[in-house]
């Protein structure tokens, strides 16, 4: 084996979540999910949460890129890139249309029969998150999302379905995407899209955050250990939004609040991986007199459940520095939160910042030493086609290139131990956090507007062929 290389069988791919690409809201019995009572909104403009449909609004997920009647033309596109492996989501309410059926949709479960046997055709491995911000909306109208107890049942339920219908097609799950969004609990998208839940709506909303994400831990757990008994081979993993942060400066005060800040990005992953939550979370439930209900059975579902691998996402690093009040002027409203003069922003205020990815991968390695697996990264920008319609996105190559090769050192220099690759949405869809077709993150174009204008026609942009040859050469050519 040559340690100075990424191994043969790195997963190159790229990811995208039903909701973002499929359309087909009403489409084979699927039922409205949580990602269909979304408005469209922009950088700056909240999305709104109107929980039913109002004709007044615009939904941009009802339609997203039409992903589900065009997946074969784009899969095709998926192969020309060479890609190893394709993350997507599978939407809850294609299955179970309202969620707390026993019988699940045929039509749903069909579709995804397809979409994974056409991903294989060429080789291509399915990798599937079976909750990526998409339940089905009656769990929350009649049940109060994850607040209610039952939920769990349901999604284990969901899950245990679609891994005995898929066991052989599907080899890498995830439960729950980037489930500590949630910590950041006074943003109402945040737990809406997760959980289904608002949180500023209750009496206490971080004492219910709390509730809601342990209903979910218990879940993916017991998810866990159903999914090994239908085929041990299945690699089940969770997935983590890692947003390093920085310390301002090297004053004692601003290093201890990054330690502080830290303990929010690696709460739920630690229970996750550790199958117990860590030391800091009861002391902070005793400190705020939080009374989180975890039952004995819980504890076991917890233990028995632990993920055989780390999904993460990694877009920026924020700073924090002491003395600051309230969620300062960064990007992702962390407390004390300030901007970092060493780094540039995306138009959308994000962070850009290739060396935080090998920080981060350093910092999952050393805590858990399991295999980690970079399931979302990438640029959104906004891309204007030239007059002949080709797509020079030299930006983004320049982004996914710097990352790629920091991502690199971590395997080669530090000893990471990385699955995989897959940049985030490879074909252009909706924009989770602003529901635009305008922050694009493609290798592939899709032409649609956020003024509902467009033909949906695909092409490649510049950096597609670029893509292509990085994967060729394994890393090599970038
Ligand atoms: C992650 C989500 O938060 O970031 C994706 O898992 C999302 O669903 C991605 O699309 C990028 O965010 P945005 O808001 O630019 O689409």
């Amino acid at each position: 084996m040559d340690m100075t290389k990424l191994n043969d069988d790195f997963l190159w791919g790229g990811a995208v979540a039903a909701h973002q690409v499929e359309g087909a809201w009403n489409v084979g019995g699927k039922g409205p999910s949580i990602a269909d009572v979304l408005t469209g909104g922009a950088h700056g403009v909240d999305r709104i949460i109107t929980t039913e449909i109002e004709d007044k609004y615009r939904y941009p997920n009802h339609e997203a890129v039409d992903f589900y009647h065009t997946y074969k033309e784009d899969i095709a596109l998926f192969a020309e890139m060479g890609f190893k492996c394709f993350r997507t989501s599978i939407a809850w309410s294609r299955i179970f249309p309202k969620g707390d059926e026993t019988e699940a949709n045929e039509a749903g479960l069909q579709f995804y029969d397809d979409l994974f046997d056409e991903l294989l055709k060429y080789g291509i491995e399915p990798v599937v998150t079976l909750s990526h911000f998409e339940m089905p909306n009656h769990l929350v109208t009649a049940y109060g999302g994850w607040k209610n107890r039952q939920v769990i049942d349901f999604f284990v339920h969901y899950s245990e379905v679609v891994m005995r219908r898929y066991q052989k097609k599907v080899k890498y799950w995830m439960t729950f995407n980037e489930i500590n969004n949630q910590k950041s609990f006074k943003a109402p998208l945040f737990g809406y899209t997760n959980s289904g839940v608002i949180f500023n709506d209750a009496e206490n909303p971080e004492e219910t955050m709390y509730q809601v994400v342990h209903h979910q831990l218990v879940a993916s757990a017991k998810v866990v250990t159903i999914g090994h008994e239908i085929n041990k081979d299945m690699q089940i993993g969770c997935m983590i939004a890692v947003v390093p942060l920085y310390p301002y400066s090297c004053h004692p005060d601003d290093m201890m609040l990054s330690v502080e800040s830290m303990h929010d990005r690696y709460l739920f992953g630690d229970v996750h991986v550790r199958g117990e939550y860590p030391s800091y979370a009861y002391k902070e439930w005793e400190r705020k007199g939080f009374n989180i209900e975890i039952t004995a059975e819980d504890s076991a579902a917890l233990r028995a459940g632990t993920v055989d691998y780390v999904g993460l996402s990694y877009y920026m690093t924020n700073t924090v520095r002491a003395g600051v009040k309230g969620e300062g002027t960064a990007t992702a409203g962390f407390e004390g939160s300030v901007p970092n003069p060493h780094v540039k922003v995306s138009d959308w205020g994000w962070q850009i910042d290739p060396v935080g990815l090998r920080y981060a991968l350093n910092l999952l390695h050393e805590r858990y030493q399991l295999p980690l697996f970079i399931v979302e990264n990438g640029f959104g920008a906004i891309d204007t086609p030239e007059a002949d319609g080709t797509i020079n996105d030299d930006y983004r190559i320049a982004y996914l290139k710097a990352h790629i090769e920091e991502m690199t050192k971590a395997v080669t220099l530090d000893g990471v131990d990385l699955m995989g690759y897959t940049p985030w949405g490879c074909i252009d869809c909706v924009s989770f956090t602003t529901g635009e077709y305008k922050k694009r993150y493609g290798f592939i174009y899709v032409d649609k507007h956020d003024d509902g204008s467009g033909t949906m026609a695909r092409s490649k942009k510049k950096s597609f062929n670029w893509y292509k040859e990085v994967i060729a050469s394994n890393g090599e050519n970038l």
